[in-house]
């Protein structure tokens, strides 16, 4: 196909224009998330497409204490890089030192999620931040509040400029925050170069013996924590506790056929997410298998997968090597995700 002179015309000055950016007009260029090898495309909604200006607004969103009532807390207070963006705490501290009811989840792979947090209790990425902000035990906050702080700050006011050509408001803090975490993806463990780069030496031998065991029928532990993200994102009761105070999805459907039932956490980077389930309540991966390996508590709506499994000592080591392969470190040190100095 011919370029008509007028076309080249406009190409001519596109690429003028996008050489000498003023830093007043907001960048929309949409860039595509770096997705690893063997992961499916994400979501990502067409009202809030990723742009370099959004990431770098969320990220500063991300570690403000600001949007914490007393300025005390962040989002970064209880998600933590070096623990995968989760918390090493049982139960994280909000503001005032007042605990939460749940272990804090890690943050990754989130542009995949269908839903969130440990019931499912919200259905958008945009919309997680609503919950920190205003519950009593983490930002003890509301909007208006946390709009005030935020536009009495020339950083921000000029952040927001930037990614959205707007002025500081609720949905663009909401849309910038959803878009840096779209850009926490992990895929880059030993477990992701044997598999999808064909690396044969990635994994060891009790490693790939673990793996054989995880992927059988001896242990169906690949049932639940299936596909790319080791998880098939459902709902189910794994009854490894004698007593659930936290219905967990009964919560939020109010079905007693969801009593007990969780989301089934990703296994991706488990080395560094202690302490494991939603309570906080198992402390290693050794105590995790051993209480899979007794099959669990006879609790209402336990899945019939969960039963005891019989493996021997050296079979548990092997399955924790394994669950060790698919911790990336590249994640938890990549600079991307660290604060920018002011
Ligand atoms: C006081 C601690 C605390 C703070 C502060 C906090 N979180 Fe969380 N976060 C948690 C806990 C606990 C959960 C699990 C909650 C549940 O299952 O009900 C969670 C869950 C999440 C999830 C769901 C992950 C998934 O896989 O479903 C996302 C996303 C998230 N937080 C993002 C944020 C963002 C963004 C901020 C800041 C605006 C923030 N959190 C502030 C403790 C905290
Ligand atoms: C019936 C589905 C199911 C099966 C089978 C299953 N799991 Fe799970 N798993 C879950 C659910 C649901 C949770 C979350 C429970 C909670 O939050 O209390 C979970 C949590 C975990 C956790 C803790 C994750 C975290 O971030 O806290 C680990 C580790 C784990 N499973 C490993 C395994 C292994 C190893 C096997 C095989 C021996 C296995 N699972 C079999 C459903 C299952």
């Amino acid at each position: 196909m011919k370029y008509s002179h007028l076309n080249i015309i406009l190409l001519i000055v596109i690429a003028i224009s996008s050489c000498s950016k003023d830093p007043s007009i907001p960048n929309t260029d949409v860039i595509p998330l770096d997705i690893p090898n063997g992961f499916p495309n994400p979501i990502i909604p067409e009202y809030n497409q990723v742009t370099k200006a959004k990431i770098r607004l969320g990220k500063a969103l991300f570690y403000e204490k600001g949007l914490s009532r007393d300025s005390s807390t962040s989002c970064a207070s209880c998600h933590f890089q070096f623990a995968a963006f989760a918390d090493p705490n049982t139960l994280s501290t909000g503001i005032d030192g007042r605990l939460g009811f749940r272990n804090s989840q890690a943050l990754f792979n989130l542009a995949w999620k269908p839903d969130f947090f440990r019931d499912g209790g919200v259905q958008s990425l945009e919309l997680v931040t609503l919950n920190p902000l205003h519950s009593s035990s983490e930002f003890d906050s509301n909007s208006a509040d946390m709009i005030r702080k935020l536009k009495n700050s020339s950083y921000y006011v000029q952040l927001f400029r930037e990614a959205f050509n707007d002025t500081v408001s609720l949905s663009n803090t909401l849309f910038a925050l959803a878009t840096f975490q779209r850009t926490l993806i992990s895929g880059n463990s030993p477990y992701d170069r044997y598999i999808f780069n064909g690396n044969e030496a990635s994994l060891n031998d009790a490693q790939k013996r673990g793996m054989n065991l995880f992927f059988s029928s001896r242990t169906n532990c690949s049932t639940c924590h299936s596909g790319f993200n080791f998880t098939k994102e459902g709902y189910f009761a794994n009854g490894l506790f004698p007593a659930y105070p936290d219905s967990g999805r009964q919560r939020i459907t109010l079905l007693e056929t969801d009593r007990n039932k969780f989301s089934v956490p990703s296994l991706r980077n488990i080395e560094y997410t202690a302490p494991y389930m939603h309570n906080g309540e198992y402390s290693s991966l050794e105590e995790v298998v051993d209480i899979y390996n007794s099959g669990g508590f006879n609790v209402m709506n336990k899945d019939s997968l969960i039963r005891p499994l019989g493996l021997t000592a050296d079979e548990k080591a092997d399955l924790i090597s394994f669950l060790k392969s698919l911790s990336d470190e590249e994640f938890i040190s990549n600079p991307n995700f660290q604060p920018e100095s002011e």
